[in-house]
């Protein structure tokens, strides 16, 4: 078995929604929000008699997940399920697939509502939606079927804390603290540690927040920060060796 695969984005998803929360959780929910599909001009041909289907499926990139998990607590649940029995979007391959309405084909753009993509989400795929074929409506629906939940919109459970996704010199700008670099790990920590204890209430939820921070700490260019603080190149050593140790358990200390 190949070990790794290429797979180039075909183009961008365009919506409504930057944010995770308050996104609805499936295209049945979100069926007046209207966006476009941009396809990379070269594959324009490729959309050609799209324009008679009404329905098509979209497949795509979730590229601002937090780290998957054996089990999750889905959006309409309050137990854990396994990963691969729900449709959460952190998953070890993020490839997400909606229904959407096609409303209109404009060369290689299509307007689509039923949206529950995030903004600038990249484009894997497109197929066209054949109800012959792709629907089974009596089908059994696991615990999805049995749930009382009737909620429709998406929190952040299974995303990355905003800070992480920022570059370095931004969260330094966001967070007022140049050159005081101990106090924004200490921020990110905190921050990293509640949200993703708040998403599972686990430890194993508190090992991935450290994970993050010192994937965090050793990609941060210091060097915006060191004009403001000489002491910072020292410092940072000494925060990567404060937080790799916290991986060992002892993460209440900090
Ligand atoms: C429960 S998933 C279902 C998506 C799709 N219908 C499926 O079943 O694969 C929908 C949620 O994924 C999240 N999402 C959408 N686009 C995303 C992206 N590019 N990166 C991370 N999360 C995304 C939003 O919070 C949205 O509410």
């Amino acid at each position: 078995m190949k070990r790794e695969l290429l797979l180039r984005p075909i183009g961008v998803i365009r919506s409504p929604f930057s944010k995770p929360r308050g996104t609805p959780i499936q295209p049945t929910f979100a069926q007046h929000a209207r966006g476009e599909v941009i396809l990379d001009e070269h594959y324009s041909g490729a959309l050609d008699d799209i324009e008679g289907f009404e329905h098509v499926w979209l497949l795509y990139w979730f590229d601002r997940c937090g780290p998957w998990r054996h089990k999750v607590v889905p959006y309409r649940d309050t137990v854990e399920r396994g990963l691969f029995a729900t449709r959460a979007p952190s998953r070890p391959n993020p490839i997400g697939l909606s229904v959407v309405r096609l409303v209109e084909r404009r060369k290689n753009h299509l307007v689509v509502e039923g949206l529950d993509i995030l903004d600038g989400t990249p484009l894997l795929d497109i197929k066209p939606y054949l109800p012959q074929v792709d629907a089974y409506p009596d089908s059994r629906a696991g615990w999805f079927g049995a749930t009382s939940s009737a909620r429709e919109l998406a929190d952040e459970r299974f995303h990355l804390p905003e800070l992480v996704r920022l570059s370095p010199r931004e969260v330094v700008m966001r967070l007022g603290l140049r050159g005081c670099l101990e106090t924004t790990a200490r921020y990110l920590h905190r921050k990293l540690t509640e949200e993703l204890l708040d998403a599972d209430g686990t430890v194993a939820g508190a090992a991935a927040a450290l994970e993050l921070l010192s994937a965090f700490l050793e990609q941060t260019d210091f060097r915006a920060a060191r004009a403001a603080d000489e002491e910072l190149a020292g410092r940072k050593q000494a925060l990567v060796r404060i937080f790799r140790g916290a991986g060992g358990m002892s993460w209440e200390k900090l």
